[in-house]
Parts: C-alpha cells; structure tokens; sequence
C-alpha cells in the first residue's frame, strides 16, 4: 500500500475543476475510465404506487462490486457483495422510506423506522450515504472516571425516537410513568443500578461479580460480552476490576447507546438475532441478564448458546443470569437445551419469579457456565 490509489490523485483535481453534480456515473460497476465510481445522484422519492420495488440507493447499497485490483484470492473472486440482512427486502415500504434520502446529504431523522426494520430482521441495515441525525451542537463528553457514574449532558442524544426528551425525565420516568418500559428504572444510576451485581443476595439467583471473578485466577478474565446490557453498569462495574466489556443494546424507548458510550464504555448496536462479530475461542467472559428467556423462538436461542459457546475461549465463562421462562419449560425445555450445549455447571440455581406474582408461575434460572479446556472441540 506504499502508493496512493492512482484513481483518488486523478480525482482531486476532477473535484476543483468540475461542479460535481456534472459527474453523475449511472453504473454501479467499476468502470475502467478513471472515472471515480460512485454515483452521487439524489435517489428519486418515494411513491406509494412504487412500495414494491427497491430503492435505488438499496440496490447501491447492495449490488456485487468489481474489486479493482481483480481477482483476490482471500476472497477467491473478483467481486464482493456488499451485505444486508437477507430479511430487508421481505419489508420493501420500510426500506424504501430507510433508503431515501439525498445521497451527500443528511439523513432523515428516523431511528424509530430503521430500529424495526432491523429488529424484524433487517440486519445488518445497509450502509447509507448520508450524514445521521445529530443535536445541533453538543458539548464534550463528561471526562473518565466521573463519566462512569454521571447523568450525560442532554445535548448528546436525539430525543426524536423516545417518549422522554431529556435525561432528568427518563431518570423520573419508574416513579413517574406508568405502563412497561424496558430497563425503566435503569437510567438512574443513584438507585438500583448502583447495587447490581455488588453483593450477593439472599435468594441465591444474583452472584456477585467478585464471587464469580473469584472462581478464575486473577487477571485471567480480561475481555468479554454483556448480551443486551441495559445502561452496561456490568461493563463499568468489570472496568473498575480491569476487564473490558462490550455490551449488547437495542435503544427501546431510550437512549441506551449514546448512554453507554457516554459512560466510556463501548456499546454495541446489534439484536440478538445477529451473529457475535467475534472470532472463535476467543472472550474470557460472556454474561447475560434478562435477555436471553422465553420469549426467543427455541430454534433461534439454540443457534445463539452455541454462538456463545463458539465466541468463548476454552476455560471462558458464560454467565446466564436470571433467564426466566414459565412453569415447567425449564425442566422440559431450556434446562436440557442449555446442558446439551457442552459447557461445565460451576453453578445453577433455580429460583421462582414472583415480581408478577405466583399465580403467573415464573421460574428464573442463573447459572455459571464453563467451556471445557480440553476436548472443546
Ligand atoms: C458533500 O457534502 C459536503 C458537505 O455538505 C460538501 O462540502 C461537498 O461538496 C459535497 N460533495 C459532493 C460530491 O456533492
Ligand atoms: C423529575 O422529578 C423531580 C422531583 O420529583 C421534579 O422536580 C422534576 O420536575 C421532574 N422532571 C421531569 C423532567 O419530569
Ligand atoms: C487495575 O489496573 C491498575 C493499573 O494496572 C492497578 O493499579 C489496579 O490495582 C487494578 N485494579 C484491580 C481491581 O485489579
């Protein structure tokens, strides 16, 4: 890579001496003029009578592209498919309104759309080409360590998506609103936040974090997963201990990403339906907490515990923390899923759920689970 992209020197002086809008190229392909070959016309709007065909920046997006050196043979082709969930086309008037937008422009102002367009299964989105919707002016982020336990400044979110549009709100909202939210109260980071996974409690079901360090040889936990983290208070509490934690959150009626980045902490905007974009063998830690229960299809949480399984290095942990399900699904059901799977119990506790009441019958389950370090295979 010792010489800069012949076709990029050619195209400077293209850009000084041309009003771009002359320089639209209609073809997708790599053409071999050193003409560069992005097509910048402003896709055309979006018609109701047209909601069956895909939008042109989808097929931009999407269409094979000729590698412009050739044949590679890491890939062994001379072309690569640039992805999108295979599902995206199954919903062509969501991704019709997802892909229109003014190509260099900025994008419109639509996370509510294209979160459920990736939560029906649109995952990956396609890329765009567009700038995101962003507050007007936002100020620094709230410097390490006092980040890891302060309210973010306002200005850093785009309230658009969410009921709350600010931060004190969200935090009033489990004493204030009424109804369901999901992690309600877990942007208050003075109330129940601050006590999690710190001390054991009485019912067995939550292990503390240095119980569970304490089961490994020191500093051998270093890096792993919190799947669907919530506001990621498992990623800071393991900081403070020296172990990095990316965590897993959708932003359902709050801004759980921008929250957890601006903790310090790396979020990672990805459903569970998608593959963990990690190698084999390769995390000492995997936790979950609430997510993973009965609401996933049993065919899909099966694929996901062995992804789990496949991500962990030999000797890593699986943390499955307070999985619930219903009445005797976890004698029937998820129990012999999760022991087929090949781990070592280090601990399984069984617990009822009764934050609903009895009558509902909930189970929970919180185990500690060990990949073998030998025969893993
Ligand atoms: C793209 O947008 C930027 C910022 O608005 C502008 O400066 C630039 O000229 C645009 N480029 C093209 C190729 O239109
Ligand atoms: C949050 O609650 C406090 C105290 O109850 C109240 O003074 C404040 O107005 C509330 N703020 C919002 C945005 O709801
Ligand atoms: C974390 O690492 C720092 C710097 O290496 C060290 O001083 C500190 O004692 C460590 N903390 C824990 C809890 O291990």
């Amino acid at each position: 890579m010792e010489n800069p992209n012949p076709k990029f020197l050619i195209f400077i002086p293209l850009l000084l001496v041309t009003n771009l809008f002359t320089l639209f190229i209609a073809s997708t392909y790599y053409s071999s003029n050193c003409i560069p070959d992005f097509n910048i016309t402003p896709t055309t709007t979006t018609t109701t009578t047209e909601d069956q065909t895909l939008p042109p920046e989808f097929i931009a997006a999407t269409s094979p592209q000729r590698l412009p050196l050739g044949f590679n043979r890491n890939f062994d082709s001379d072309t690569i498919q640039p992805p999108a969930g295979s599902a995206c086309t199954l919903f062509p008037a969501d991704l019709r309104r997802f892909m229109s937008y003014p190509v260099n422009g900025s994008c419109p102002d639509d996370e509510l759309l294209s979160q459920r367009l990736l939560l029906k299964g649109c995952e990956p989105l396609p890329r765009r080409r567009c700038r995101p919707a962003a507050a007007p002016e936002s100020s620094p982020p709230t410097p390490l360590p006092e980040s890891l336990w302060s309210t973010p400044p306002d200005d850093s979110v785009v309230w658009t998506a969410y009921r709350c549009k600010s931060y004190t709100c969200l935090i009033n909202r489990s004493r204030l609103q009424r109804g369901f939210d999901d992690c309600k109260d877990c942007f208050d980071l003075n109330g129940r936040e601050k006590h999690r996974w710190i001390q054991q409690q009485s019912n067995g079901l939550d292990f503390s974090i240095d119980d569970v360090l304490k089961t490994r040889k020191p500093g051998s936990v270093r890096i792993g997963l919190d799947i669907g983290g919530g506001v990621a208070t498992f990623a800071v509490r393991m900081r403070e201990r020296n172990v990095t934690i990316v965590t897993t959150s959708m932003n359902l009626n709050g801004p759980f990403n921008s929250f957890i980045a601006s903790r310090g902490v790396i979020p990672l905007y990805l459903s569970i339906s998608q593959r963990f974009p990690f190698f084999d063998n390769t995390l000492d830690i995997v936790h979950s907490m609430h997510v993973l229960s009965n609401w996933i299809p049993e065919t899909m949480l099966h694929f996901l515990l062995f992804d789990v399984y496949r991500v962990l290095r030999p000797g890593g942990l699986f943390w499955l923390d307070h999985f619930f399900c219903v009445g005797d699904q976890l004698d029937k059901v998820y129990g012999p899923m999760i022991e087929s799977i090949g781990f070592r119990k280090v601990k399984w506790v069984t617990g009822k759920k009764l934050d609903k009441g009895p009558q509902f019958q909930e189970m929970y389950l919180s185990a500690l689970l060990e990949k073998p370090f030998q025969n893993s295979w």
